[in-house]
């Protein structure tokens, strides 16, 4: 098996991340050709249009984190199944994130939706860390 073969979970969240990047692009160019308008979504300071930027920073930003952690997993010094938990936990939160965000911005008043997207980067983050020092 040559040296530079990476097992599949590793690629999976590079892909992922790359992926929420470009959606991230793509939902910047639907607010490109909206934001002109001043009072798209009731405003700048609505809280709809803040959570629509919201998400769409959140795609970005989470995509990013995604990469950072499927280069890393080369460094844990974790399971393997640990491993799946913390790849699976960061593709929920980053798939969940923008999703509430969304949802927050047609109306829903649902607040504690974000326990899903916050406690499943938090189980991540954790796991990560404690896998980088051990
Ligand atoms: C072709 C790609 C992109 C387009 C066309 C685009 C477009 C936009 C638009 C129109 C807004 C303003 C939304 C509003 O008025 O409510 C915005 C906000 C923002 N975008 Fe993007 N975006 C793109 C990619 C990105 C990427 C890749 C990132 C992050 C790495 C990003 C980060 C931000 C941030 C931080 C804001 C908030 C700025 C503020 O509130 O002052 N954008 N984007």
């Amino acid at each position: 098996m040559p040296l530079t073969c990476q097992p599949e979970w590793d690629v999976t969240n590079e892909i992922f991340g790359w992926a929420c990047i470009l959606a991230s692009v793509v939902m910047g160019l639907w607010m490109g050709v909206r934001f002109q308008e001043e009072n798209w979504l009731g405003g700048y300071g609505t809280l709809a249009r803040r959570m629509v930027r919201l998400a769409h920073i959140a795609l970005a930003a989470l995509g990013i984190v995604n990469i950072e952690f499927g280069r890393s997993i080369g460094e844990l010094g974790l399971s393997s199944g640990l491993v799946h938990i913390i790849s699976f936990a960061f593709i929920v939160g980053a798939v969940s994130m923008p999703a509430c965000c969304l949802l927050i911005a047609t109306k829903s008043r649902r607040f504690e939706m974000f326990a899903l997207p916050i406690g499943s980067l938090t189980v991540a983050l954790v796991l990560t860390i404690w896998g980088l020092l051990g």
